[in-house]
């Protein structure tokens, strides 16, 4: 059994991807599994805290003793995790959320047309960064994926969101980020300072990533 050091601890984990609807059967997505932010519950839950995951579609069953909330779009994920994280003391943002949905909704299906075709896409909010602003006492964890510039940027990010730190993953390193059980990511913090982990299983990115938070309550509430 896991050291019960996170007992008492409210945990909130986003995983998988998001779906943004085009119209009732075509949606725009990514191949995010699910199994990152799967991991951090497990790994949470194991050490006593009180979770809620809430996911994307992903071909994953809900792990016992975790509050599994399954949703589709960005709205519906940011629905979800704004509520339950008022409560929360921590909250690691693993889901690929989308950048942009449809502006409009079709209600029926598009039919095919000659030629080309246009959609009009409208940003979604970054629920990172909204956490970011109401941040109070919480611990706010988020990933990243880059193919270039990836410290610098995860820095970046890690500072407009006002998250304590990001994990970068790097989509082009085989059997790691997307799909694979394994992965290798650095901590970056939003003054650029970072750590490269070796490559481990996401469960062993999620021990290290819980250990980590647990450090930022740590210095914020000695003692
Ligand atoms: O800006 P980028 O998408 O690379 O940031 C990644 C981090 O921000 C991830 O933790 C992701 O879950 C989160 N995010 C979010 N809302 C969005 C986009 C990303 O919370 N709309």
């Amino acid at each position: 059994q896991a050291i019960q050091d996170m007992r008492g601890l409210r945990v909130v984990v986003s995983a998988g991807p998001t779906r943004e609807y085009l119209d009732p059967v075509r949606f725009i997505s990514n191949p995010s599994s699910g199994k990152m932010g799967f991991a951090v519950a497990q790994e949470a839950r194991d050490r006593g805290a009180q979770v809620t995951l809430v996911t994307g579609p992903v071909n994953l069953a809900d792990p016992a003793g975790v509050r599994v909330v399954r949703i589709e779009s960005a709205l519906q994920l940011r629905d979800e995790v704004v509520g339950a994280a008022e409560w929360a003391d921590i909250v690691v943002m693993t889901a690929a959320v989308a950048d942009y949905r449809a502006a409009e909704l079709a209600t029926e299906k598009q039919a095919k047309v000659a030629g080309d075709v246009t959609v009009h896409l409208t940003p979604n909010p970054d629920i990172l960064a909204e956490l970011g602003r109401n941040k109070g006492e919480r611990v706010l964890v988020g990933f990243a994926m880059e193919t270039h510039a990836g410290v610098e940027r995860a820095a970046g990010k890690a500072q407009r969101k006002n998250a304590d730190f990001i994990l970068l993953n790097y989509p082009t390193r085989e059997g790691t980020a997307f799909g694979g059980d394994d992965n290798e990511v650095t901590l970056v913090r939003a003054d650029g300072s970072h750590e490269d982990w070796p490559r481990m299983s996401k469960r062993e990115v999620a021990r290290k990533l819980l250990d980590a938070a647990l450090q930022v309550k740590q210095k914020a509430a000695p003692g």
